[in-house]
């Protein structure tokens, strides 16, 4: 019997409990730990991924560099190193933010670290209910009974409640709504393939894991009736960040003539830039495309450029799934 009761992260005694995502889905290992540094670690590694739950894990990272030995100097100390953690999701700037605001207003009260950890509490609850929210919003976009493909991992693992665009699937699935799930592998980290297959197992769920380059063909044998995929940044005018491989899809869904759709709390959206030309775009290590497992596939000494998000235009985008509601193009999210 398949037991769904893993989870991503959770503040007990004092303490992060996280699953090592890199470790899935052959072991489910949970790390605890009250080390802003640990977090970090974790963060960069990708023991902790995901927009929306790397900006929870982040906000009790910073929360708790206050609880032993507080100064002001360990907080902003621990404030940048967090932020510098990776460079595309929104999630992480925004949360830490929050909690540096908090910091800001209770900076000389004796109970500044009950009050972060709140703060933090806090944003974990309210990520969590925007997870019910998008996978509520999202059945409306279910025309009939589809079989549904998705990039990357949405999941519970992705964020600090079931998922964004992995909950419109999953709720979609128990109202008889999505039929058939198509998992893009997800290269070189394979988030498809080892952690959406472990959640879609977990939810007893149909499924089958693709190459992302299958993509195409399934698409013109008419076995896709739409794409939804998450975000990690979107832009005041619909942009939206994800993980590499997500444009394609876009353009294969507008060459197809399917829909498109994105998910996200409303905390992905940036509104600060007006386009997606000013997202950073995290470029990481050559031998995440040289080696698997440290197992060397061709020579590390040739180059390689691993982009690890890119950016869909606006135009290519049905809609995007937010916990407030679905928004669609022109995009205005102040409407
Ligand atoms: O590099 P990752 O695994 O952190 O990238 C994750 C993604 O691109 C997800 O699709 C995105 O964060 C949305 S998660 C709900």
């Amino acid at each position: 019997m398949i037991v769904n009761d893993y989870f991503s992260m959770k503040l007990l005694d004092e303490q992060l409990h996280f699953i090592d995502q890199t470790k899935l889905p052959i072991k489910e290992e949970y790390i605890r730990t009250d080390s802003y540094e640990r977090i970090a670690v974790a963060i960069e590694r990708l023991e902790i991924r995901g927009a929306p739950a790397i900006g929870v894990a982040a906000a009790y990272a910073l929360a708790l560099s206050t609880k032993n030995n507080f100064s002001e100097n360990i907080f902003f100390t621990a404030y940048h190193r967090l932020i510098s953690t990776r460079p595309t999701a929104v999630n992480l700037s925004w949360a830490l933010n929050e909690i540096r605001n908090c910091f800001e207003q209770n900076r000389n009260s004796e109970k500044v670290y009950d009050l972060l950890i709140a703060k933090a509490v806090e944003i974990n609850n309210s990520e969590f209910q925007a997870c019910e929210n998008i996978g509520e919003n999202g059945l409306a976009i279910f025309m009939k009974k589809s079989k549904v493909l998705t990039h990357c991992n949405t999941g519970r693992l992705a964020t600090a409640g079931e998922g964004t665009a992995f909950n419109v699937i999953k709720k979609g699935f128990n109202k008889n709504l999505v039929s058939f799930v198509y998992a893009d592998e997800t290269r070189p980290l394979f988030q498809g393939s080892r952690l959406t297959a472990f959640e879609l197992e977990k939810n007893n769920i149909p499924y089958k894991v693709i190459t992302d380059s299958t993509a195409a063909h399934l698409m013109k044998l008419g076995e896709i009736d739409l794409v939804i995929t998450g975000a990690d940044r979107i832009a005041a005018n619909g942009d939206s960040a994800n993980k590499i491989g997500t444009y394609n899809l876009a353009v294969l869904c507008s060459f197809h003539k399917i829909p498109f759709f994105i998910a996200a709390p409303f905390s992905t959206i940036d509104k600060k830039i007006s386009s997606g030309n000013e997202i950073i775009i995290e470029l990481r290590k050559s031998e995440e495309l040289s080696m698997i497992n440290r197992i060397e596939l061709t020579s590390s000494k040739y180059e390689f450029l691993n982009y690890a998000f890119d950016v869909t235009p606006s135009e290519l985008i049905t809609g995007i799934i937010t916990d407030e509601k679905i928004f669609s193009f022109p995009y205005n999210f102040n409407e």
